[in-house]
């Protein structure tokens, strides 16, 4: 039976420098115990990959050396023919390695404040739920508490409550229309290892705090770990770069925590679903920040990483990182993706709009805050949550009830049907009342 950690185990552990470092300290029974296997199949493979006689990997090729592969499927794929080749072979549990350099480029473009702060290079995850999960196994053991806002996706209940044992504490999301960052910061009194999740655009508000709020969230944050208590921030940044306002913060909050104490470990997690409209690629990622970071720990991090990759899926969707990377490689990609960025604006200038005009709304529902990202959500006024959705329904308008709150999914619905949307659902708490 194999009980104690193994060789590989120990040796990640050591390099993250054990009890004297963040990242060791807050992983998990399962995070201490989870290496990347550099020597096994993997390894030994990648040694003969350009052996004469290769007879290493689980994968097929042809007579001539190509993979082999059904004309039908290749012909659906329509890559490049290089492209087409190694999209039907597995990629590194890492991650193609040009794909995870070009997203570490990206976090660097996209986040003005990270220049010159040192983070880990991106594993590649099956996208963001996969990249939750895998925060879960490292950092989470069964007991442990998650502190997140009370309006939070409904799936961290699944990841960290059913599947990993831990319990969910809940602060006030909202104090007159701010971001209610004094209830974080109570939350994180007392001493003891916290574990704190923050996603922004939120779902399902739609909600991204100001600049002064990210200042007051990194307070909090950074003044919990000079009291000596360590800190992990899991960031699930899903819908990054959908901000629609002046003065909300546009960096991913690691800018800010990446680099904020020694006690703190920042786990960001990200990738092209929502920010790039590729909801069924399934590929994400998971990087890794803290002050004072030395090369070999971040290494240690990402082999944790991947070992769970690994462990879990093996390898992201190949295909899907083949097309990635072909078009974070092009020319056209940043103006194709303001195109689309466009599209969705328009869609919450326009609710703003309607909300503007239509004054007499407020005796059926009151917008929450809402300024990014898919969604945002109303407070229905003196009617009953579910009632309402069901008449909503009847009357061809499908929204999600959640939390207290109906919830609307904007990026799924026509700029010319917005001020419809909303009239339906005025005369569904009407109908209701
Ligand atoms: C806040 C948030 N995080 C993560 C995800 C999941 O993303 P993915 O489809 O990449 O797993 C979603 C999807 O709805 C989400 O809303």
């Amino acid at each position: 039976m194999k009980n104690n950690l193994t060789e590989l185990a120990n040796a990640l552990n050591t390099n993250l420098g054990l009890d004297k470092c963040v990242a060791y300290r807050v992983l998990s029974e399962r995070g201490r115990r989870i290496y990347f296997p550099h020597k096994g199949i993997l390894g030994q493979s990648a040694e003969a990959r350009s052996a004469e006689i290769n007879a290493t990997i689980g994968t097929a090729f042809e007579e001539d050396g190509t993979p082999l592969a059904l004309p039908i499927i290749k012909k659906a794929l329509a890559l490049p023919e290089k492209t087409a080749q190694t999209a039907f072979l597995y990629q590194p549990s890492f991650g193609k390695a040009q794909l995870r350099k070009k997203w570490g480029e990206k976090l660097l473009e996209k986040n003005k404040n990270l220049a010159g702060i040192k983070f880990s290079e991106p594993v590649v995850t099956a996208a963001l739920t996969h990249a939750l999960s895998i925060s879960a196994s490292m950092f989470v053991n069964p007991g442990d508490t998650i502190i997140m806002p009370d309006l939070y996706w409904d799936n961290y209940d699944l990841i960290f409550y059913e599947s990993h044992g831990a319990s969910i504490k809940t602060y006030n999301t909202f104090v007159n229309g701010n971001f209610d960052t004094a209830a974080l910061a109570k939350t994180l009194e007392g001493p003891g290892k916290k574990i704190v999740l923050l996603n922004f655009p939120n779902n399902p508000t739609g909600y991204t705090v100001t600049n002064n709020e990210a200042k007051e969230i990194f307070e909090a944050l950074k003044n919990c770990a000079e009291k000596g208590n360590d800190v992990v921030v899991l960031l699930d940044d899903a819908y990054f770069g959908l901000v629609y306002e002046k003065g909300i913060y546009e960096d991913s909050l690691f800018s800010l925590l990446a680099n904020a104490h020694e006690n703190l470990l920042a786990v960001k997690m990200d990738g092209p679903t929502k920010e790039d409209y590729v909801w069924g690629f399934r590929v994400g990622f998971i990087t890794f920040a803290f002050k004072g970071a030395a090369d070999i720990q971040l290494k240690a991090l990402e082999d944790k990483a991947a070992g769970t990759v690994r462990a879990t899926i093996s390898n992201a969707s190949s295909p899907s990182q083949e097309i990635l990377f072909n078009a974070y490689s092009s020319e056209s990609y940043e103006s194709e993706k303001r195109v689309k960025y466009n599209t969705l604006k328009a869609r919450y200038e326009k609710i703003k709009q309607v909300l503007a005009d239509r004054p007499e709304y407020a005796e059926s529902f009151t917008a929450m805050p809402f300024n990014s990202g898919y969604f945002m959500c109303v407070k229905i006024n003196g009617a009953e949550l579910e009632a309402v959705r069901q008449e909503c329904l009847k009357n061809g308008l499908g929204v999600i009830s959640i939390s207290g709150l109906i919830r609307i999914a904007f990026s799924s619905v026509p700029l010319n049907k917005i001020e419809e949307l909303f009239e339906r659902l005025h005369k569904a708490v009407k109908a209701v009342k």
